[in-house]
């Protein structure tokens, strides 16, 4: 059994992926601090799965830690790497935060990649390295746009680092774009919780139907879009972890045509707000409370993937709707407070 690093491993997408991971037959590995999940998460993949992962309460930023995890453990095949700090308008608050949890943390990985030969690697990127794109669907060979955020450029940096590791070194690398996940476990045993006033748009829908928050405010009509509102490419939150070990077998297998290779991990299909919200309201019978609002600052108009390349060459396709997604989300948050 091959043993697998997780970090970020408690956090929304890293648990659904370390679920994906061990129905696979890896042996897990989490690295987490906490800071942006429970410990919840970790008895969730235990029921999901009957099998408890590793853990280790870590935080990437302490590279004695990081390095001193390394020499304890060194029988890993391979790490794929999700923690990071993820919201937009916080890291424009708060820019050194990202630059030393985003930034500083990939070194320090790949530093001990090198030091003990972990040559397989797998990095959580964003759709959001594309910023307004000239043309959708986006192709990987879009320009990277300057980016609209501190976030968004802690992702195209840490791409260049990637990439200049990989250039010099034995790590073979796999960037994942990520479009916009959405969706929680089947069995509601993990999901998304988002602390504080959600951002995201699914998160603030469930959130108001469940009583939360009083009304959902969608960002603008008046985009040149068929119903006004921005479009994105909503991607269940299983399938983008299936995404995962599809591309760890890849490399681990040595079938990847380039020592760095990069996919978007999207749908391909686009949605508009409106749309979302509808579908909601089809899936759950129940009316959302919401109203048209100014647009919000830094929203692109129509971002969707092109998935060609993941479809061909990885041999992975989103399986799931947005219907299925939308019911998990609410199944999910029906949970969390107790709504029957
Ligand atoms: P998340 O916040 O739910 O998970 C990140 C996890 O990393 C959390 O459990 C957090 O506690 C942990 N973590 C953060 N800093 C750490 C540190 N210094 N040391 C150890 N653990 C640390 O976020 P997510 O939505 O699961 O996102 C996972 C990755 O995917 C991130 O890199 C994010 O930027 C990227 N991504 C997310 C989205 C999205 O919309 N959710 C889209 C594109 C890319
Ligand atoms: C989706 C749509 C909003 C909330 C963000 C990050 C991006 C990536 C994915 C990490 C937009 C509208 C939202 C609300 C609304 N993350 N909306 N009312 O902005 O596409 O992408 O998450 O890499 O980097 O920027 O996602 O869910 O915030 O918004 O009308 O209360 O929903 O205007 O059109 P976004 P989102």
């Amino acid at each position: 059994m091959k043993k697998i690093l997780v970090t970020g491993g408690l956090g929304y997408i890293g648990s659904h992926t370390v679920v994906e991971l061990q129905n696979s037959g890896f042996e897990v590995l989490i690295i987490d601090n906490l800071s942006n999940s429970t410990l919840d998460a970790l008895q969730g993949i235990t029921n999901i799965t009957s099998v408890a992962p590793a853990f280790e309460k870590l935080d990437l930023r302490v590279k004695a830690d990081v390095s001193d995890f390394f020499k304890r453990h060194q029988d890993i095949a391979g790490i794929i790497h999700f923690a990071a700090s993820k919201a937009v308008g916080e890291s424009i608050e708060k820019p050194l935060l990202y630059y030393e949890n985003n930034v500083s943390t990939l070194v320090y990985l790949l530093q001990e990649c090198n030091i003990h030969k972990i040559n397989n690697f797998i990095f959580s990127s964003s759709c959001t390295v594309y910023g307004e794109p000239d043309a959708v669907p986006i192709t990987e060979s879009a320009p990277i746009k300057t980016a609209m955020s501190p976030y968004g450029n802690t992702k195209q940096i840490c791409e260049e680092i990637i990439s200049d590791t990989c250039a010099v070194s034995d790590v073979r690398s796999i960037l994942l774009r990520y479009f916009n996940p959405i969706g929680a476990h089947h069995t509601a045993e993990l999901g998304e919780l988002p602390s504080g006033v959600p951002q995201n748009l699914v998160p603030f829908i469930t959130q108001t139907a469940a009583g939360l928050r009083e009304q959902l405010r969608v960002f603008g009509n008046d985009y040149p879009t068929p119903d006004g509102s921005n479009i994105r490419d909503y991607i269940h939150v299983v399938d983008l972890a299936k995404a995962h070990v599809i591309s760890l077998k890849r490399l681990l297998s040595e079938e990847n045509a380039s020592d760095l290779e990069v996919f978007n991990i999207g749908t391909g299909r686009g949605s508009s707000v409106l749309e979302v919200i509808h579908a909601f309201e089809k899936v759950t019978d129940q009316k959302l409370n919401y109203k048209i609002v100014e647009r919000r600052a830094g929203d692109v108009v129509s971002v969707y993937a092109d998935t060609v390349k993941a479809n061909n060459v990885l041999g992975w396709s989103a399986q799931k709707t947005m219907e299925e997604a939308l019911a998990s989300s609410w199944k999910w948050e029906k949970k969390v407070r107790n709504i029957t």
